[in-house]
């Protein structure tokens, strides 16, 4: 398998040997706690062995369900929010070039992930006209947005299929023993997964909780397996940068940040990556962003953002560094035509593939941030395959771990996310809350 790699030529103006020196030691320690499983958060280290562990009997069961779903619904609604919504969507945004729905495959909605009443009268106007399932995921069982959507959709599939036809249609992934999803699952006997105890919501993309929303679109969950097994015996084999992809990640990163660089955009030059970058975003932004420190996880889908953002990524406050994912090989080939009259004076571009004008993009843009004071480092993807995001998914969520550590913080926790929820249930009355 080809693995991906991290090109650091562009952040070598900013950042000395010494400096990187120092920082691939902090990366080598802050690796050598994660794996004792004896730092901070150890009890959410289960994802580690994720790639490894994940057994042949709980894929085939996934690909059973896929199955026994495909055969009864032209849509499937995906129901979660934050951990338990954000991985499955990065990964299946990723394939729109191969989207499966229409050759035996449904085509996937979401819901849960928002409160907008608008988005839910939509999304009810289009189920209203079609056969459609739900796979709903909760690690908790009880987070107010997946829980008012599933209680949407659960009446309206019971008033239409009745309440055991409506049983066949959803699917449950939740915690084995607690919860209301766990509770009402178990009553009304859907079918369920469980959310292994030790893996917490942002690390979860490689269990049922991304695993089966995945395979319900017809994407190959093996290799998305396998390319995670090979990051993780990477990451496992080696605590020098040289060697292992995260390391190298985490210790460029943490380099520049004590430089001043406060904010990291991953940038990418293709659309179908945008929600990979909102996976990150959480995965980092949950683990790093505590005690009054981190890293702030930002975003940007090049060339789209340079005709906006791309003036202050030129020429704004030096306060960032890009990271960006560099797809190498296309799956299909479009070039440019040749025209005789030439009116528009692209001739110059006729017969060459939109990729080899993406890359010159990229270069030149590389070059220009640059010159204008910008570290980049760039993640080079062989191609976008299952086995290649396997990869990049487990790399991230090593060097988040790795990350964490060296900043000095939990980075399996996420205290902070509670603070809104009690004031909106005080707001809505919901006893026991108070602002
Ligand atoms: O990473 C996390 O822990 C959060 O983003 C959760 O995944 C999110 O809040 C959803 O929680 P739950 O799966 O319990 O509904």
């Amino acid at each position: 398998m080809e693995t991906l790699t991290i090109d650091i030529e562009h952040i070598k103006r900013f950042v000395t040997k010494s400096e990187l020196n120092k920082q691939a030691k902090a990366a080598a320690e802050a690796r050598k706690t994660l794996l004792s499983g004896k730092g901070a958060g150890s009890d959410f280290l289960g994802w580690v062995d994720l790639p490894a562990k994940t057994t042949t009997r709980i894929t085939s069961r996934i690909r059973n369900e896929v199955d026994r779903l495909s055969a009864i619904s032209e849509y499937v609604v995906v129901v979660g929010i934050g951990g338990s919504y954000l991985g499955a969507r990065a990964v299946i945004d990723a394939f729109q070039h191969r989207a499966a729905f229409g050759q035996g495959y449904p085509y996937i909605l979401y819901a849960g992930h928002t409160l907008s009443e608008d988005y839910y009268h939509w999304l009810m106007e289009i189920l209203a006209t079609v056969d459609y399932s739900v796979v709903v995921i909760s690690k908790s069982g009880t987070t107010t947005e997946p829980a008012v959507a599933f209680r949407l959709l659960k009446k309206n599939l019971e008033r239409r299929y009745g309440v055991h036809g409506a049983a066949q249609r959803i699917v449950a992934i939740t915690d084995q023993n607690r919860g209301a999803l766990h509770d009402i699952a178990l009553q009304k006997g859907y079918s369920s997964f469980v959310i292994p105890d030790n893996v917490g919501g942002r690390f979860s993309v490689l269990t049922p909780v991304g695993l089966l929303p995945i395979a319900m679109t017809g994407l190959d969950i093996d290799s998305l397996l396998s390319g995670a097994r090979h990051m993780r015996k990477v990451c496992l084999a080696s605590d020098s940068i040289e060697e292992n992809p995260a390391l190298l990640y985490a210790a460029v990163r943490n380099a520049l940040y004590q430089k001043g660089r406060q904010v990291e955009m991953m940038v990418n030059f293709a659309p179908n990556l945008r929600t990979i970058s909102e996976w990150w975003k959480q995965l980092y932004g949950e683990s790093e962003g505590k005690e009054g420190k981190g890293i702030l996880p930002h975003s940007l889908s090049f060339t789209t953002d340079l005709h906006s953002m791309g003036q202050y990524v030129q020429q704004g406050q030096r306060i960032m560094f890009e990271t960006v994912l560099s797809i190498q090989k296309p799956h299909h080939r479009v070039a440019i035509p040749v025209d005789k009259q030439n009116l528009d004076g692209l001739n110059y571009l006729a017969d060459k593939s939109l990729t080899e004008i993406n890359h010159c993009a990229e270069q030149g843009t590389v070059l220009a941030h640059e010159k204008g004071g910008v570290p980049v480092m760039r993640i080079e993807l062989p191609k976008i395959d299952e086995a290649t995001l396997g990869q990049l998914i487990y790399m991230f969520e090593f060097a988040c771990g790795v990350s964490g550590y060296m900043l000095g913080v939990n980075p399996f926790d996420q205290p902070g996310v509670e603070a809104y929820k009690n004031n909106m249930f005080a707001l809505l009355g919901k006893p026991g809350y108070s602002i």
